[in-house]
Parts: structure tokens; C-alpha cells; sequence
């Protein structure tokens, strides 16, 4: 790039013009870079954790979490299940406790979705 030295200040607003440019195109990268990597790191989703639970845990679990009144200890919410950790939800989820069924043929992230949306229950009042 030519520089023109008898206008000093065009030239300075030149070059603050293209720092600009520079910082944009930087942060544009880092959004790349950060979309990249979430592909990866597949965060558990409690939108999609939501759209399972309606149709597989609704039924006894009811839509709040709290549990239908003629299934017992099908309270999320209670103390006992806030608890536990993630793990131990989604190992509950994955073998069953009787009468729940066993979902070992939901994915590991399906099952970390509906974990993540059995936490969202949880904190809901
Ligand atoms: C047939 C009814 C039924 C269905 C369907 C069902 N559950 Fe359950 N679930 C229960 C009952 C009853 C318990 C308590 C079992 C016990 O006493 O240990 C339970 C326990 C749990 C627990 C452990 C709670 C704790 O305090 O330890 C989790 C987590 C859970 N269910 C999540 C789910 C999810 C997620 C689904 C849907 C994929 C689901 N359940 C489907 C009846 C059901």
C-alpha cells in the first residue's frame, strides 16, 4: 500500500480504517472458530431434551416434572432427584427403575438432553 506522507492525516485515517477492518475480519474468525468447536462439544440441548420427554416421560412424570399423582415417586423435583448428579440421571434414564422402563436405545445426547431439561424442571417452582 502507498502511503502518501503529505497527507499525514488521510493516511492515518487509512490505516485506523483498515485496523477496523483487521478487528472485524478477528472477530468474525473467533465466531467461526466457536461454531466449530460447539459442533464438537455438542452442548446438551433442553429444547431437544423437552421435545423427548413430552412424548416418552410425560406420561408418568407429567409435564411439570412433578409426577402424575397415581404413578409413585415419579416426582423429578423432589430433593432425592435434584440431588443426584447428571450421571445418575442418565444412567437412571438409560437402565429404568421399576416401573419405568429402561431407554438404552436413546442416544447418549438424547440422554443428556432430557437430563439437561429434567434440571430445567427442577428449577422451575
Ligand atoms: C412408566 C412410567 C415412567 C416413564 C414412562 C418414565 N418414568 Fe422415570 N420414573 C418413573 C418412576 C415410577 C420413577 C421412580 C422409580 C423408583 O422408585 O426408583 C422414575 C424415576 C426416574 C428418575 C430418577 C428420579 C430420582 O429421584 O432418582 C429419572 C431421572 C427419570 N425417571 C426420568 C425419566 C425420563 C427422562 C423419562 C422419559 C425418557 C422417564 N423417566 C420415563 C416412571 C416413569
Amino acid at each position: 500500500m502507498r502511503v502518501d506522507t503529505t497527507a499525514d492525516s488521510t493516511a492515518g485515517k487509512r490505516t485506523l480504517k483498515m485496523k477496523s477492518m483487521h478487528k472485524k475480519l478477528g472477530i468474525a474468525m473467533l465466531v467461526i472458530s466457536a461454531g466449530a468447536i460447539s459442533l464438537f462439544a455438542a452442548k446438551p440441548s433442553a429444547a431437544a431434551g423437552k421435545a423427548v420427554y413430552a412424548s416418552k416421560c410425560e406420561g408418568c412424570h407429567a409435564a411439570t416434572g412433578k409426577g402424575q399423582s397415581f404413578m409413585a415417586n415419579s416426582d423429578l423435583t423432589a430433593p432425592a432427584a435434584k440431588k443426584k448428579s447428571n450421571a445418575a440421571l442418565a444412567a437412571i434414564i438409560r437402565k429404568g427403575a421399576p416401573p419405568m422402563p429402561s431407554f438404552s436405545s436413546l442416544s447418549a445426547s438424547e440422554i443428556h438432553n432430557l437430563v439437561a431439561y429434567v434440571r430445567e424442571l427442577q428449577h422451575q417452582k
